[in-house]
């Protein structure tokens, strides 16, 4: 088996689908189901044997260890965390918490577990570290994109934690010799994509007639990439990546949060028309992030060369599903919005519709 961390989130619960859908070695999912956490996102497994889904918290030893020594898992492939920029500049202790402690006490338990192993066992055990391009930092217009010798710069206290978890997986394989391997990636959208990120927020104001709040002067750039190759990327790495190196994955798709708007906007105009006009009427510029990075690109040729592994979408090709998937999901759209979401979007919003 495989145990996955954070297999209930946005990218976790599509990498358990996916996982699935190629291959019959079972995952066990362990997930604390935060805010973030969402087990409609996994419904279509139920009743399958290959999945076992447990609820509970990468921090608690005890929990964690217990799992390594019922499933002797032959990977851990950790999702695990809290990811949202904006949560963690009014809260950072529980990015501390997971995003840091979380890491350590699953690598002391799957370094535990794997030392108990036979040889031929502990030789093809992986520890696959799902990590962010936004260790980085923040790159000027002109710069080169990061690639993996890039210095770790982090800026907000998501990638500050991000970026100490990114350390203790490479000091785990330095020191102790644990077979690890990071994959550090751009911006993913996609189906299952909680509705306090820019796409899916986008398209689910768009589509309610609500503001569509963009931070700044809208020209903060991002790499997008559709989550499927995202999981398309770590099976790859896996599965043959050499163990202790660092991937940059990304989908060479550089837009500014003005572009995504606009084709966010565009496309659900020409999918589903609003009798009261172009959705780009509702673009509504709002107070910027605090410390706002201005661009992220990544340079995947590193996966490329060693591994074969492109992108199959275009991000054209990639949206449109993406917006498909949120039109035929609009009861899964209702389900997320819970009273803790509404809060959520008060606080950071000033109002319930995602408006000043
Ligand atoms: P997400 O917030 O949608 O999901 C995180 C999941 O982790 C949730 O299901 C949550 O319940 C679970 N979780 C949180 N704290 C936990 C804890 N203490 N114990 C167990 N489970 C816990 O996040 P995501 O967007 O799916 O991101 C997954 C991973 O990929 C993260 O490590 C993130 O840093 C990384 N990543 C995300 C992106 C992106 O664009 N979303 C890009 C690059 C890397
Ligand atoms: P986000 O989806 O939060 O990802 P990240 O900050 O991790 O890259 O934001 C993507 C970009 O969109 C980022 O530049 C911030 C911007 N943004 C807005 O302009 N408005 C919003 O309401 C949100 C959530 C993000």
């Amino acid at each position: 088996m495989i145990l996955v961390t954070g297999g209930a989130g946005f990218i976790g619960s599509n990498f358990v689908h996916d996982w699935l859908a190629q291959s019959d070695e079972g995952v066990v999912n362990l997930d604390a189901l935060t805010y973030a956490g969402n087990l409609a996102n996994l419904v279509s497994l139920k009743g399958d044997a290959r999945h076992v889904f447990v609820q509970g918290d990468i921090a608690d030893s005890a929990l964690v260890e217990g799992l390594m020594s019922t499933y002797r898992p032959r990977a851990v492939i950790h999702f695990a965390a809290e990811s949202h920029v904006d949560r963690s500049i009014h809260g950072p202790a529980a990015f501390i918490r997971t995003n840091i402690e979380g890491t350590f006490c699953l690598l002391q338990a799957a370094r535990a577990h794997w030392s108990g192993l036979g040889e031929a066992e502990r030789k093809a055990f992986r520890f696959h570290h799902v990590s962010t391009d936004e260790v980085y930092g923040s790159l000027g217009p002109g710069d080169a994109p990061f690639a993996e010798d890039h210095p770790y710069a982090p800026n907000s206290p998501y990638s500050a934690s991000k970026a100490a978890s990114d350390h203790l997986v490479r000091a785990w394989h330095h020191t102790y010799g644990l077979p690890v391997v990071t994959t550090n990636c751009s911006n993913n959208y996609g189906p299952w994509h909680f509705p306090e990120k820019l796409i899916p927020l986008l398209i689910v104001n768009a589509l309610a007639g609500k503001p569509l709040p963009i931070y700044g002067d809208g020209l903060n750039v991002r790499d997008w990439l559709y989550v499927r190759d995202h999981c398309s990327a770590i099976r790859t790495v896996l599965a043959r990546g050499r163990v202790g190196e660092v991937y940059n994955v990304g989908g060479w798709n550089e837009k500014t949060n003005l572009d995504i708007v606009h084709e966010v906007c565009d496309l659900l105009d020409d999918l589903r028309p609003d009798p009261a006009g172009p959705r780009r009427r509702l673009i509504h510029f709002v107070k910027d992030r605090p410390g706002h990075d201005r661009r992220y690109a990544i340079d995947a040729r590193k996966i490329e060369r060693e591994l074969g592994w492109r992108p199959a979408e275009t991000f054209t090709s990639g949206l449109r599903k993406t917006v498909e998937w949120f039109l035929e999901h609009g009861e899964w759209v209702v389900d997320v919005q819970s009273g803790a979401y509404r809060d959520w979007i008060t606080a950071q919003y000033g109002g319930p519709g995602g408006g000043e």
